[in-house]
């Protein structure tokens, strides 16, 4: 990092913290080492980059806008959280937010730190799928977690996480979210976001989990990959406005925070009948596709571990916790 950059961002991060106080313009140059006229210089190139400042005489500045983009210090701004996000990790372009996700968990990195980007050029899907994750067109984030549950409850996390994502989603306008079992939110029947879950552990202690998501928030529907044209979707294309990113993350992270922290202190239940209030399909007939076979059967909802309760053939109740679920008249089946 240059000297100039590293002034601008001590001066960003100080205007932060001090949210809708005022601070000196003396308080500023005596922190960060440099003169008054040259913050107040800094202060006209950070209102060219879209951040609005007021500057009151003899009282001092403060920030009342940060621009729309996505950065450690915007993501922060008003982020009303307790500890997801204290650490944010942003990156213009990376091969996939996961990868440095876990050289920043073995590195240490604390629990509720967040790895954001504005490209992946990697991007990962579950089953080794890729990703599409096109520049400033999405949500691309992975979240550090280290809680204190027994590794065969992880996938509890991946639901709670599908049921926060649905529950952001349903605030918008004309995008009614369904979750496709074990994790895809689906609009209008088409995906519109999914969610990678890696987890490192031995016996019976979890080190850290890495939950990966990703939303396709601005594609029209000549971006979409054509691959993924006629299943994906966008919530431009739901809903006909562009979106805010940087305010979908931040909301997306208090929603997080407040239902894990449910989670840890209620257990699994309320998130299991969220998951099945916004569940595709529940109470109808699905087919199942496993490695081996396919058949259709009711899907009756999620148990206790996230798996899937449905039926054999012969009708006789099964949990699978492998397997993927279609619909009929459907434009899914790959
Ligand atoms: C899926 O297959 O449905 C899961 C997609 C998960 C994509 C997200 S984007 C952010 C994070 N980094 C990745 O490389 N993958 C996840």
């Amino acid at each position: 990092m240059d000297k100039m950059e590293s002034t601008r961002d001590q001066l960003i991060q100080l205007l932060a913290e001090n949210g809708d106080a005022y601070i000196s313009g003396q308080a500023l140059s005596d922190s960060i080492g440099i003169s008054r006229n040259a913050i107040w210089k800094q202060m006209k190139e950070l209102e060219k980059d879209g951040y609005q400042i007021e500057a009151k005489p003899r009282v001092g500045y403060r920030i009342t806008e940060f621009p729309d983009k996505l950065s450690s210090n915007t993501l922060k701004w008003g982020l009303d959280t307790a500890w997801l996000g204290k650490t944010i990790l942003h990156h213009p372009t990376v091969d996939s937010t996961q990868a440095i996700g876990h050289q920043a968990a073995r590195e240490g990195g604390p629990h509720g730190t967040i790895i954001v980007a504005d490209e992946q050029t990697g991007g990962r899907g579950r089953m080794n799928r890729s990703w599409h994750s096109a520049k400033g067109k999405g949500m691309w984030l992975s979240i550090i977690l280290r809680p204190k549950i027994l590794p065969n409850h992880a996938a509890q996390l991946t639901l709670l996480t599908a049921t926060v994502l649905a529950d952001v989603l349903d605030k918008y306008d004309s995008v009614k979210p369904f979750i496709k079992w074990p994790n895809d939110i689906l609009i209008n029947e088409k995906k519109a976001a999914g969610i990678l879950t890696e987890m490192q552990a031995e016996q019976d202690q979890i080190q850290y989990i890495l939950i990966g998501i990703g939303l396709n928030v601005n594609q029209t529907r000549d971006d979409l990959h054509e691959d993924i044209q006629s299943k994906a979707t966008s919530l431009r294309i739901e809903s006909g406005n562009e979106l805010s990113i940087k305010n979908l993350i931040q909301e997306l992270l208090i929603a997080f925070e407040a239902s894990f922290d449910k989670y840890m202190e209620q257990g699994f239940l309320p998130i299991k009948k969220k998951w099945e209030s916004y569940g595709f399909k529940i109470g109808e007939e699905i087919a199942i596709k496993t490695f081996k076979d396919y058949w259709r059967a009711p899907f009756h909802g999620i148990s206790e571990d996230g798996a899937l309760c449905t039926e054999t053939e012969e009708g006789k109740p099964i949990s699978l916790y492998s397997a993927e679920i279609e619909w009929f008249n459907d434009t899914n089946r790959e």
